[in-house]
């Protein structure tokens, strides 16, 4: 909690004890700023214009400058006097200065506005949670949350009198035969299908649809043959030890150093991670751990846009960094720089902007962000995990100058975001999102091999001998190594800027239609890549009612918050159903407007976390019970 003080601080904090001292020894100096204030509180309302302001510091100056130096004097003796005294007081100084230190820096962050409205908010909610722990409230609560329980578990976990439970390990080993007949009934169980065979197609949710957002890159079903192939090869292998496994080790070296050229950064360095939050988590570690070396930082802060991914609190909460969130601007999207200013201070180890962010896809202002990291010599970390193999391929598909509308308003232009950007120390690149390659793939980049060294885990006091691993895991998949390697080698730069290509014109088809022809509804910022995000301008029509009515429909979108929003990550498997898309969209938004139903998924988990000060907790209650039915056997 408390930390050395550093000489301008150590500077700072004498004037803040002296001062202190000052005021609890010295009542002469007291009564004389007192004569001065009271004086001025006696001055008659009419007298105040005759009372000029030199007239105040040339009181203040004569009565309080005498009164310093006796205080000053009185201190110094009273200290040498009694040691004891003096030390208690200056720790007790000590601890109110670096809190006052502490709450000025959080206030600047925030603003006083958000400031007393976060502490309204949270007294709000401790006092409704004090209601509901009493007998009639917890017995309510219990009650609702056994429902979403069991909602949750219907819908997650099967049941029923054909449904075989694999709860204990079978007696004899069983053939492959058996054991994919097993994986088939199970696919079936649900009703869906996670086989990556075409010709296992579900009954019902199929991710070959098309009508999911995100969640499964699909390369096509000759590079899954390619990457089965690669998985077969080197499925046994493990990166941890690179003298059994050379093959794999050059293979990672050559993914990361594929990724830096797309990055524009072949001199920088790198390590693959398991996905964009490990690649996240690993990247805040690397600045803390840098800070705490070179600047003495231990009680390390981060700036971070409120469209950041949720992967920056949670590398914050495990490494013990603070976030200042900041918010964005209501029209671009893009982070407010005045706030990120504001919340710099000399515990600040990195900023965070998103190139391209989940919630609305768009991206923040780099050059604006990396102007400011090289001024205070901070991190930079651009999260490029869901922009991954899409920007680096804009510019060359023509299509990164964007369009310009019918009003000569230039949107979906891509402005710069990667290493040519002077500040820009990291970027994040999600290989396992449209590099197309094998879930648990993902790829750590910085300026160079010094600060990556900050990432590693070295002790070489261990008693199983010297342990050292790059990032969060010990032991690592080799044939993901071996998966992605394949896939990128077989997608080459020519496949990727083709997927480029159709993936970005769908998000603009996208757009596009929603901005000309569904009124009641409007595009969130300009976004230049594969993600587009709605809200409502009507008040008729709750965009959370229109995404429940799409569900219905079989799709399976994403809800953001701040605003209210619905958004959709484009992927090849959209192409196909573009059309569709923007047909259901329409008759969803008319189905909102003349029969909202109030029951569907994101009107209730999301019209919940907003509906009172309580309203975040229980969502997290919610979701940890969705968290326990993951593992409901
Ligand atoms: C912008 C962004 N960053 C980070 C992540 C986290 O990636 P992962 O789910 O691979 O951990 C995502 C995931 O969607 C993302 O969109």
């Amino acid at each position: 909690m408390l930390r050395p003080l550093s000489l301008l601080n150590a500077f700072f904090f004498a004037c803040f004890a002296l001062a202190f001292e000052w005021a609890r020894v010295s009542g002469a100096t007291l009564t004389g700023t007192r004569r001065v204030i009271v004086h001025a509180l006696q001055t008659r309302i009419d007298n105040i214009g005759t009372v000029t302001i030199p007239d105040v510091i040339a009181t203040i100056c004569t009565t309080t400058i005498p009164g310093a130096t006796t205080a000053l004097t009185t201190v110094i003796e009273r200290s040498t006097a009694n040691p004891l005294d003096t030390l208690k007081s200056l720790l007790l100084y000590y601890v109110l200065y670096t809190y006052g230190i502490k709450v000025y820096r959080h206030v600047r962050a925030r603003g006083i506005r958000r400031c007393v409205f976060e502490n309204v908010k949270a007294a709000a909610k401790y006092i409704l949670l004090l209601f509901l722990a009493l007998p009639p409230g917890r017995s309510k609560v219990q009650s609702e949350l056994s429902e979403v329980r069991r909602d949750i578990e219907k819908k997650l976990v099967p049941d029923g009198a054909g449904v075989e439970r694999h709860l204990e390990l079978p007696p004899q080993g069983l053939s492959l035969e058996r054991i994919l007949k097993e994986m088939e009934r199970m696919d079936q169980e649900m009703g869906s299908n996670n086989s990556s065979q075409d010709e296992h197609r579900a009954k019902g949710v199929d991710w070959r649809d098309g009508k999911i957002s995100g969640a499964v890159y699909h390369g096509g079903l000759e590079l899954t043959r390619v990457i089965v192939a690669a998985f077969e090869r080197y499925a046994l292998t493990n990166p941890l030890h690179p003298d059994v496994f050379p093959a794999i080790r050059k293979m990672e070296a050559e993914i990361v150093s594929i990724c830096l050229r797309l990055f524009h950064n072949p001199g920088g360095a790198g390590t693959m991670t398991s996905g964009g939050t490990e690649s996240i988590v690993m990247a805040v570690k690397t600045y803390r751990d840098w800070a705490r070396t070179v600047r003495g930082i231990t009680e390390p802060e981060m700036v971070v846009p409120l469209t950041a991914h949720a992967a920056f609190d949670k590398g914050a909460a495990y490494m013990g960094v603070k976030v200042h969130t900041i918010p964005v601007d209501p029209i671009t999207r893009k982070v407010d720089m005045k706030g990120v200013r504001r919340a710099i201070n000399p515990n600040t180890i990195m900023l965070v902007g998103s190139a391209v962010n989940f919630p609305d896809g768009n991206q923040d202002d780099i050059v604006a962000l990396g102007q400011l990291a090289s001024r205070h010599d901070i991190g930079l970390h651009v999260d490029c995990c869901l922009g991954s193999f899409v920007l680096p391929f804009l510019e060359t598909s023509g299509l990164a100058d964007g369009e310009t509308d019918a009003e000569g308003k230039v949107r979906y232009k891509l402005e710069p975001f990667d290493f040519r950007v002077k500040g820009v120390t990291s970027i994040s690149c999600d290989t396992h999102k449209y590099g197309f390659a094998p879930k648990g793939s993902s790829v750590i980049m910085y300026h160079d091999a010094s600060l990556r060294r900050y990432q590693y885990y070295v002790n070489p006091n261990w008693t199983g001998g010297v342990y050292a691993s790059p990032s969060l895991s010990g032991s690592r998949p080799g044939s993901l190594i071996a998966g992605t390697w394949a896939a990128l080698h077989y997608i080459g730069s020519d496949g990727y800027l083709a997927s480029c290509k159709s993936i970005v014109t769908c998000a603009r088809q996208i757009a596009n239609a929603i901005t000309a022809s569904i009124p009641s509804l409007y595009v969130l910022g300009s976004p230049p890549s594969s993600v587009v995000a709605f809200a409502s301008r009507d008040k008729d029509v709750d965009v959370y009612e229109v995404g429940d009515a799409m569900a219905k429909r079989g799709w399976h979108l994403n809800a953001i918050t701040e605003p209210r929003g619905v958004h959709i990550a484009c992927t090849k498997l959209t192409l196909a159903v573009v059309d569709k898309f923007v047909e259901d969209l329409k008759a969803c938004v008319e189905q909102a407007r003349l029969a909202p139903e109030g029951k569907g998924t994101m009107v209730a988990l999301y019209g919940l976390g907003s509906s009172s000060p309580v309203g975040p907790t229980l969502v997290g209650e919610v979701a940890t019970i969705f968290l326990d039915t993951l593992y409901q056997a």
